[in-house]
């Protein structure tokens, strides 16, 4: 595995694992030791791969198991636009392999990126004190069968890619996407970009929260990065925490720039 060199000369480093538990606890580990990164952990396979909402990220080797140790990235209360930022250089990554990618790859609130309206990565993001770390998963090989959302993997929808070189990608992408960011001053931009890439935008939406599932409409995401649902008695539900269960995997792109 190579960073790219744009991200060396930003000062990123990486360690390359076999297998570990995951990443993300190892990037945890070390910070706790008083690592303060940039630095990328990688890992071929990952023993105990968490997902978000406490659910397991089956991590086989042949996929992509990475997380970011960053140190004070932001204002603690904006760390979790990190989410958005990482979505879009996974994104960027994987639009500069598939053709043609305006019309193949979209961005899912609040962090997961699909092809063809599937799910080929996820991302989880985890903080202690300072350190904010940046776990991403991309499915290159193989994918799960059994996802409440559908899954796929990157060779199953017919895209040439290796780990590495999708990591390569990966990292020269996040560099582009934090500059952007700049410490949550610039999340407008980060924001207007992530719709412009987002799937669904005006379209239905179901949504599963801690209180039962709401429909609406997915009308925008706020400046603060929260999903905002027109329910149809016209009346507006604004989601912090939640996962989008179903939507028209319809990219509209006049909508999401309105
Ligand atoms: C999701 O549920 O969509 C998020 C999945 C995040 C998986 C990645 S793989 C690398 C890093 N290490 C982990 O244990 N999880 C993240």
């Amino acid at each position: 595995m190579k960073l790219d060199p744009t991200a060396s000369a930003a000062g990123v480093r990486l360690i390359e694992c076999d297998t570990v538990g995951s990443t993300n606890t190892e990037a945890l580990a070390v910070a706790r030791a008083g690592e303060r990164g940039p630095l990328w952990i990688t890992a071929r396979s990952q023993t105990s791969g968490r997902g978000r909402r406490g659910r397991a990220w089956v991590s086989e080797p042949g996929n992509l198991y990475a997380s970011l140790l960053l140190t004070d990235p932001s204002p603690p209360d904006r760390a979790a636009e990190l989410s958005f930022v990482a979505a879009l250089a996974v994104h960027d990554a994987g639009a500069s392999l598939v053709v043609p990618a305006a019309a193949r790859v979209a961005l899912k609130w609040p962090n997961d990126v699909l092809i063809d309206g599937k799910k080929f990565s996820g991302i989880l993001i985890e903080g202690e004190g300072p350190t904010v770390v940046v776990g991403i998963g991309i499915n290159c090989a193989h994918h799960p069968k059994d996802t409440a959302f559908p899954a796929t993997d990157l060779a199953a929808e017919g895209v040439d890619v290796t780990v590495e070189g999708l990591f390569m990608e990966l990292s020269a992408a996040m560099v582009r996407r934090i500059a952007q960011w700049n410490r949550s001053a610039g999340f407008e931009a980060t924001r207007a970009d992530w719709l412009r890439h987002a799937a669904g935008v005006g379209g239905p939406m179901r949504v599963a929260l801690a209180q039962g599932e709401r429909s609406g409409r997915f009308e925008t995401v706020d400046a603060r990065g929260r999903l905002i649902l027109r329910l149809p008695d016209g009346a507006i539900e604004t989601v912090t925490a939640g996962d989008v269960s179903a939507f028209s995997a319809e990219r509209r792109v006049a909508a999401a720039e309105r």
